[in-house]
């Protein structure tokens, strides 16, 4: 039995997060959506919270007036992402997008550090609740390989931005006993890869459904302790993400600990 909220919950990962979590009806699940009602096709249990929209200022406190008097949760995963593909090209339709960029960064890096600071001081997190921030291998200075080029600026560097956030946030809230993980959830066939062409890596990718993909959180969200806070990990190992052999060479684990 476990209390969950899920921040980015409508579509894709967010979802299918939800609807395990929902499965089992001892759990008491909250699930994020941007628009003013809650979406259709998941089970009538789940509590929709309205308007939580991760560009704006406001979406820390947006999200806790909806929560007042709450307990504290055991779990939050925040899961809402953006994607829109950026080269290094002279053409403006494919170079570097001012506008696109502050949506990236702001969704991925910035919201979630208003988010985590205002459930933690409205007492939605207390000693034993886990935060895992949805990141990307993406992220990963380390992993980046001629193989795959350069481009996806600000996609890849919010991602790495956040994974910093996540290391701070654990430092923050290591006294108060919440742990905070970030995570590569896997390749995933989703209307977000979709969006920038790579479903035509689907297959020889390796990617999975979101499904799969929160089968595999769950798991690891039940393991989680405080041995890991601060860590960036890959709860489905190294087969999906393509760089990892050519940088770390092979044996890797599953799960697999992620070079920031
Ligand atoms: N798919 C992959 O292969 C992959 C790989 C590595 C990491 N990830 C990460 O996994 C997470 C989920 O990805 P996905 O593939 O499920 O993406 P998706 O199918 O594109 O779904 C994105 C979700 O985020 C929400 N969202 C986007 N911008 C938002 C905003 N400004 N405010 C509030 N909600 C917002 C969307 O809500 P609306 O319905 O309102 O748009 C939707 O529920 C993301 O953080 C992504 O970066 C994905
Ligand atoms: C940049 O992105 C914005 C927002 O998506 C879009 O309106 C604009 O047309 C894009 N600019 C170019 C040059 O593609």
């Amino acid at each position: 039995m476990v209390s969950v909220l899920i921040v980015g919950a409508t579509r894709g990962f967010g979802a299918s997060l939800v609807k395990q979590y929902a499965s089992d009806s001892s759990n008491s699940v909250y699930a994020t959506t941007r628009s003013e009602s809650g979406p259709d096709g998941f089970p009538d249990s789940v509590k929709w919270l309205f308007k939580v929209e991760l560009t704006k200022p406001n979406v820390g406190e947006e999200l806790t007036k909806q929560l007042q008097g709450q307990k504290p949760f055991d779990l939050v995963i925040i899961s809402a992402g953006r994607f829109t593909t950026e080269s290094f090209s002279a053409n403006p339709s494919e170079g570097p997008n001012w506008t696109e960029e502050l949506t990236m960064y702001t969704t991925s890096s910035i919201a979630p550090v208003f988010i985590v600071h205002q459930l933690f001081h409205s007492k939605l997190l207390s000693s034993g609740s886990k935060v895992i921030l949805v990141s990307s291998e993406s992220g990963s200075i380390t992993l980046r390989h001629e193989s795959e080029g350069g481009g996806n600026y600000a996609h890849h560097a919010s991602k790495a931005a956040l994974n910093m956030v996540g290391k701070l946030l654990s430092l923050d809230l290591k006294d108060a006993g919440v742990v905070v993980s970030v995570v590569h959830p896997g390749f995933m066939r989703t209307e977000m890869t979709k969006g920038v062409g790579f479903d035509k890596y689907w297959d020889n990718g390796g990617a999975v459904t979101p499904d799969e993909a929160a089968e595999s959180m769950i798991k690891w969200a039940e393991t989680l302790d405080m041995s890991k806070s601060g860590e960036y990990w890959a709860p489905r190992g190294p087969r999906d993400i393509g760089t990892a052999e050519p940088v770390l060479g092979k044996g890797l684990s599953t799960p697999m600990k992620l070079p920031w």
